[in-house]
């Protein structure tokens, strides 16, 4: 029996601040990914004013996608990919991002790029902004929290939808925005919205300010990439990481209902077109102002995502009476999160847990009925390249495999409908919340390490015999 259907996007994924490099060259201009310096699990990434002599920003030459795309394509297409999610690095087209006219030679990269994904019948998969908005946007504008960065992500975002019109049919607005749910790690509103929250007095008054400037930027730009083309797919992107109850103790349920807003509340308003009672009520108790325009409520309802795109890692718990110091969590845990005993944590701590993403498939289309779509989902690992150029790295297969059998279970059982499979990081790339190589997710190993020493040379893991056989089989040969 053959649950998947036949037009399955499998696929991988990557953005483009993570694995192009070429960062200043053909006219790019410095993006707020540019600043981050290398960190560890247990050393934080700095975001530097400027460049820092002396500092490694892994991500300015990361593993040269820029001049090696080609080559990692044909590897690509080799295992069979059916599509390719990647990102537009933002700065290549619009360099400080409030320019006039676009950067023709950051078009021509993407238009190169995607012709030669076509050439191999690869569907590109595109979100508009992972994690990558001009530098000048963030230091001269304040980033999100301004509203003309709204009109910047529109204009940048109609460029490339007109661009490409022909050769990209699936999109997405912004990667992860949630993320800066956790106000109190810098990284993730830095990475979302190119502000610092630390800097303000109130900062989740700011959160839900940048938080109403982009979904209002999302709802413009859903709406006009359907003019440009109204056969366009536009997804919205979500980190998914499902909150469990620690025990069956009431307190301990309602406690992940309530902490399961903070994954919500984005989609609610991409998919829904309104904000969520639970939000208005929180802002009215806490003296939450969100400045808003006449028509926003109506942008929001015009623009309306087609599908729900997500990445699924690990699941979370929580407990009433736990007490989490979670300032420096880069695993998705809130002040109440516990270890969950029932399952395993790779070693950046991450709770492997395969059945979580069918209950996260069955939350979301319960929650939504549109189409969902995992673009990302995988094992970040220490692989070792053997002298003879073999990387065994058995425990990606186990954790891919079992992920795929639960998703074939919701599918198949559950009747949810689901788009694709595109694994995280299909090639090794600098990891976003360490900036380490050694966090390795890909079937494709890039010798380069921490440091970055190495040659850049790709070689087949044992995953990719196995990922190709996945692919031919449509999923039933695991
Ligand atoms: C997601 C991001 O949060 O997780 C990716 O969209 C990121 O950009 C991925 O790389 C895995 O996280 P990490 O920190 O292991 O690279």
């Amino acid at each position: 029996m053959c649950s998947l259907p036949k037009d399955f996007l499998w696929g991988g994924a990557v953005a483009a601040h993570q694995l192009e490099g070429g960062w200043n060259q053909g006219g790019k201009g410095m993006s707020i990914a540019d600043v981050l310096t290398a960190g560890t699990k247990d050393q934080q990434r700095l975001i530097t004013e400027g460049l820092l002599p002396g500092k490694y920003y892994p991500n300015h030459e990361a593993i040269d996608f820029y001049h090696k795309y080609e080559e990692d394509i044909q590897l690509f297409a080799e295992m069979g990919f059916k599509c390719f999610r990647t990102s537009i690095a933002w700065s290549r087209i619009f360099p400080k991002g409030d320019e006039l006219v676009p950067n023709e030679e950051g078009l021509a990269f993407y238009d190169k790029l995607f012709d030669t994904l076509l050439k191999y019948n690869i569907e590109p998969v595109i979100t508009l902004s992972h994690f990558e908005m001009p530098y000048h946007l963030a230091t001269e504008y304040g980033g999100f929290y301004n509203r003309k960065v709204v009109d910047f992500f529109v204009r940048y975002a109609t460029t490339v939808m007109e661009r490409y019109q022909s050769k990209v049919k699936y999109w997405m607005t912004f990667n992860e925005i949630n993320n800066q749910m956790n106000t109190s790690n810098d990284i993730f509103g830095w990475t979302c919205s190119g502000v610092k929250f630390s800097e303000f007095a109130h900062p989740e008054e700011v959160l839900y300010q940048v938080a109403h400037h982009e979904l209002i930027a999302s709802a413009l730009v859903v709406k006009k990439g359907k003019e440009i083309n109204p056969d366009f797919q536009i997804g919205c992107m979500a980190s998914f990481v499902p909150i469990y109850p620690y025990s069956c103790a009431p307190n301990d349920m309602m406690l992940a209902t309530e902490s399961m807003h903070d994954r919500f509340f984005f989609t609610d308003v991409h998919i829904r077109g309104h904000y969520p009672n639970y939000i208005l009520k929180k802002w009215e108790r806490d003296g939450i102002h969100v400045a808003m325009e006449a028509g926003d409520e109506a942008i929001l309802a015009s623009g309306k995502v087609d599908y729900l795109g997500f990445s699924y890692y690990m699941s979370n718990a929580v407990k009433s009476d736990a007490n989490n110091d979670n300032s420096k969590s880069l695993d998705g845990s809130n002040h109440y999160s516990v270890r969950n005993p029932h399952v395993e944590a790779s070693d950046w701590g991450w709770q492997i847990d395969p059945v979580g993403l069918r209950y996260a498939l069955n939350t979301l289309y319960e929650r939504y009925e549109i189409p969902l779509f995992i673009v990302e989902n995988g094992f970040g690992a220490i692989d070792e390249l053997k002298a003879d150029g073999s990387c065994d790295d058995g425990y990606r297969i186990d954790y891919l495999k079992a992920h795929i059998a639960e998703f074939k279970k919701a599918v198949e059982i559950d009747g949810v409908e689901l788009m694709g499979y595109t694994p995280w990081g299909c090639i090794d790339l600098v990891s976003f919340t360490t900036g380490e190589m050694k966090k390795r997710y890909g079937f494709i190993y890039v010798d380069k390490d921490n440091e970055g020493n190495g040659t850049l040379q790709r070689s087949k893991k044992k995953s990719f015999d196995w990922y190709k056989e996945v692919i031919a089989s449509n999923g039933e040969q695991l």
